[in-house]
């Protein structure tokens, strides 16, 4: 383990407050050499929240949910799960880097769905949905078996569990890889533009499941160019240009009326296409 300076935030006292929100990001810095990628993110994600992220390319959006699950290292800054810090931990006043297993505990509480589904080319659907439970949750192969039964059902896949990703159409793969994480009981869902590698007539059914999920109450923070989807499912939507979050508020605020000229710009553009 080494140790690195306090960022701020990373003082609070073990155990979670009453009102200690699911999620905290504060003040979260990331760079690339050079290229200062996230500027200062700020976001609080309260359980049962939908928050959409949207801006133009290269404006830091996959970067954030990265450092959020720490695929990512950040620079500076703090991220809070249930109150309790990802990637380090705090000891007698010093960060320390998380130890790769408790790391991996944080990181099974928040559920990533990718762009590309990273589906187990080798494994039939319900083999994928199965892995991590019995990897990483250590349950019987039999009940990780039927949990994944279960979940196929219910994101429309119950005929398809021995189909191999080759035999499954893009939704289809992607609504697989969405059971896959709710296998692992996360307690929040980060998702990277979902639908954005289908093709339009298969973006609907993957859009399907997740205003499902929205309406079981799953916290969600979703990377998303479907701005009318943002607009109806999110409770909050945040507006990122240049490595900042520039605006947020509730969807009908910032998508109907827009006060940031990038927002504003932005929106026209996408609007206009
Ligand atoms: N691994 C990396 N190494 C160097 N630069 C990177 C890396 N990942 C991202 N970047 C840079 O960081 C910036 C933000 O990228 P990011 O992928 O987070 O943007 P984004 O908002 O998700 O864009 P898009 O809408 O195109 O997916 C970009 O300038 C990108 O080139
Ligand atoms: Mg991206």
């Amino acid at each position: 383990m080494s140790a690195t300076a306090p960022g701020p935030g990373s003082d609070l006292a073990p155990g979670a407050p009453a009102d200690e929100p699911l999620l905290r990001i504060v003040d979260v810095h990331k760079w690339f050499a050079e290229t200062h990628v996230l500027r200062g993110i700020d976001l609080v994600v309260n359980a049962g929240e939908i928050v959409a992220l949207i801006g133009p390319s290269g404006s830091g959006k996959s970067t954030l949910l990265r450092c959020i699950n720490h695929l990512e290292e950040r620079d500076a800054g703090t991220v809070h799960i249930d109150g309790r810090l990802v990637g380090f931990e705090m000891q007698r006043g010093v960060l320390y880097r998380q130890r790769e297993r408790a790391l991996a505990r944080e990181r099974q509480r928040m559920g990533m769905v990718f762009q590309h589904f990273n589906l187990f080319a080798h494994m039939t659907a319900a083999q994928n949905v199965a892995y991590g439970q019995y990897r990483v949750l250590r349950r019987s192969r039999a009940e990780a078996r039927r949990t994944a039964a279960e979940l196929l059902d219910r994101v429309g896949l119950g005929d398809k569990l021995d189909a191999y990703p080759a035999q499954l159409s893009g939704g289809q793969q992607q609504r697989v890889a969405i059971a896959r994480s709710l296998a692992l009981d996360p307690a929040l869902l980060l998702f990277d533009e979902p639908t954005s590698a289908l093709d339009a007539e298969l973006v609907g059914e993957v859009l399907a499941v997740i205003r499902d999920l929205a309406e079981q109450g799953m916290t969600m923070v979703i990377v998303t160019h479907e701005i009318s989807f943002a607009r109806e499912v999110a409770d909050v939507v945040a507006f990122m240009a240049d490595g900042r979050i520039v605006e947020r508020g509730t969807a009908a605020a910032v998508i109907d009326s827009p006060s940031h000229p990038r927002t504003i710009g932005f929106l026209r553009r996408i609007n206009s296409a």
